[in-house]
């Protein structure tokens, strides 16, 4: 069975972290933000995806684009297909994408569908929409990925219509508690998103390993975490997002920062996450150290995200910005040659480094990235995205984190 993923705000983050974790010929792009993965769904372990929102079953395709042929295929269909449902009254959500209908037609459209299946003997409810697309906490709110419910997506793509329906969305509880409820942030180091943090480990990590997830795949307890025996490293750890999410995805870290303060403070998020979440995480691989010189013991991979310089609310006067660009671009060359003296062939790397927004969606870059191959680099090439574009930010920030996803030559 193939499995339709909804991809989050930056569509372009999701679609090369499922490149990375399942390669390019698994990967379909669909439409701008709905990409079809050539993967058992038991094996795709959405919730380490930070850059899909939601996750569903592909149930047809239809040759068509045209509303009302859609609508009349889902009236006629949805009856038999809620024979699968337990008895009992259900719940039904429709989410559209890529169409330009309206949310009062979208709810008149659901209605016919739901007498539909309300001829069959059935009660069921209906999630007014809002917009086109139910967001996830509508998803999780009205329970729709019960056994009971539906929600039905309705993907517009080229001459075709994709009809989905959800099986799990992101955790938002959970990732708002791993940034917020952490005992020790630092608004000065930059908070990265435990979301963002996730989408740089499956960048670094490239293909999974399926066979280390058969067993996890087999047994009913959803929260066991594989272990995948191998170690990421992340050298600027600050308050250790990146070191907590290794650790929820089933990988062993190691990890320094030149700040004694950031070192104590990733220890004690990283005691609570384990006394949180009842886990066996070994703690003593964080250390004092500065990534320009240190030698670290053997690690596989690195995600990192690197010195984003001072936090800024607008740009600063223009010398300004220039000493801090020839700093850190500085810091970072020092950083990859560093890495490069002690590492083998092949070594992946995903490190997040500063990019500053001087117009609407229009970056200032370190000088580095054009000089990756000169110190021992080469872009890793993604298929259904250009590298350069991995540019994380919001519309209002000035400093945005560029993801460079490397190997060492
Ligand atoms: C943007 S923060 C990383 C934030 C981190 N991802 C987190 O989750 O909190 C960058 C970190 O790099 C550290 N740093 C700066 N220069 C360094 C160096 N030469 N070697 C190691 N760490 C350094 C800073 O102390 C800071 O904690």
């Amino acid at each position: 069975m193939q499995s339709l993923l909804i991809l989050g705000r930056q569509p372009e983050l999701g679609l090369a972290e499922l490149e990375s974790l399942y390669g390019y010929d698994k990967v379909n792009k669909v439409s701008d933000n709905v990409a079809i993965v050539d993967i058992d769904p038991c094996l795709l372990t959405f919730q380490r995806l930070g850059g899909s929102q939601k996750f569903a079953k592909l149930l047809t395709e239809i040759n068509t684009i045209n509303w009302s042929d859609i609508e009349n295929f889902l009236i006629k269909t949805s009856p038999k297909h809620s024979e699968k449902n337990p008895p009992g009254k259900m719940t039904l959500g429709l989410s559209l994408y890529g169409f330009d209908i309206k949310p009062n037609q979208i709810y008149r459209s659901a209605l016919s569908i739901k007498r539909a299946i309300v001829k069959t003997g059935r009660s069921v409810r209906l999630v007014p929409n809002k917009s086109a697309d139910l967001n996830t906490a509508q998803v999780i709110y009205n329970k729709l990925t019960s056994n009971r419910s539906w929600e039905i997506l309705i993907i517009k793509s080229d001459k075709k219509t994709y009809i989905a329906q959800t099986i799990m969305v992101q955790d938002i509880k959970g990732y708002s508690e791993r940034d917020q409820a952490r005992p020790y942030r630092d608004p000065k180091v930059g908070m990265l998103p435990p979301k963002l943090a996730q989408i740089m480990i499956n960048l670094s990590v490239g293909k999974l390993d399926q066979t280390k997830l058969q067993s996890i795949c087999q047994n009913e307890d959803t929260k066991l975490i594989p272990n995948f025996n191998q170690t990421i490293l992340d050298p600027f750890c600050g308050t250790g997002v990146i070191l907590q999410e290794a650790s929820l995805m089933g990988y062993k870290f190691i990890g320094s920062d030149l700040n004694p303060k950031m070192v104590d403070y990733s220890r004690k998020n990283l005691e609570w996450l384990t006394r949180k979440n009842d886990l066996n995480i070994k703690i003593d691989k964080i250390s004092v150290a500065d990534a320009t010189n240190n030698h670290w013991p053997r690690f596989d991979f690195i995600a990192s995200e690197t010195n984003l310089g001072k936090p800024l609310s607008s740009l600063p006067p223009k010398d300004i910005l220039e000493t801090m660009i020839q700093d850190l671009n500085q810091l970072i060359n020092g950083f990859l040659i560093n890495i490069a003296k002690q590492s083998s062939t092949n070594l992946r790397l995903c490190i997040g480094i500063p990019a500053w927004q001087i117009n609407k969606n229009d970056f200032r870059c370190l000088p580095i990235i054009d000089h990756l191959e000169n110190i021992g680099y080469n872009l890793i090439d993604f298929k259904h995205i250009n590298n350069k574009q991995l540019i994380y930010y919001r519309p209002n920030q000035t400093v945005a984190r560029q993801l460079i996803v490397i190997k060492r030559k």
